[in-house]
């Protein structure tokens, strides 16, 4: 059921981005669609930018992209918090018990699971997070993970 539904939400995640080359018009479409479909307490990205008021052009941060639900945190950094530890450790996280999670940032004190995956440049550098809340534990599992990462496999426009 889940997979069904991942399915079309990939192949319409596909025809919707084809072709489009600006990054943030890109992951506008991508969080709208993912939170329609799949009627999440929260979705969103967070990109690799210059770190604010950093004088070393080097040093890198997480920033709030396009999403969809409740205001959230805006910088995050690397290795902090699951969006900062997927970055990090450049592999998906998914998380059961947002409370369980050492470090967890809490944006929401509803958000109570979540799942993180990387999106990867071309030469393999991740360029963002994408970040998904729940309102209940548990909501994401292997399935979620395996079709979210084929969906930021789709992205490829952002730097
Ligand atoms: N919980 C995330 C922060 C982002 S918000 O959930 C939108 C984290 O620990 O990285």
């Amino acid at each position: 059921m889940k997979s069904e539904k991942y399915e079309l939400l990939r192949e319409q995640i596909r025809a919707l981005i084809e072709g489009e080359t600006d990054g943030v018009a890109v992951m506008a479409n991508v969080v709208a669609a993912i939170h329609e479909t799949m009627g999440f307490f929260w979705t969103g990205f967070y990109r690799v930018m210059p770190k604010t008021g950093s004088e070393d052009a080097s040093e890198k941060e997480l920033v709030l992209g396009p999403f969809q639900g409740p205001v959230a945190c805006m910088h995050i950094p690397f290795g902090k918090g699951v969006c900062g530890s997927a970055w990090q450790r450049k592999e998906t996280i998914v998380v059961p018990d947002v409370e369980l999670f050492p470090g967890h940032i809490a944006c929401s004190s509803l958000s109570r699971s979540e799942i993180v995956v990387p999106v990867f440049s071309p030469s393999g550098e991740v360029v963002a997070v994408l970040d998904i809340d729940s309102r209940e534990l548990a909501t994401f599992n292997d399935t979620d993970r395996r079709w979210l990462e084929a969906i930021c496999q789709l992205i490829t426009c952002v730097r």
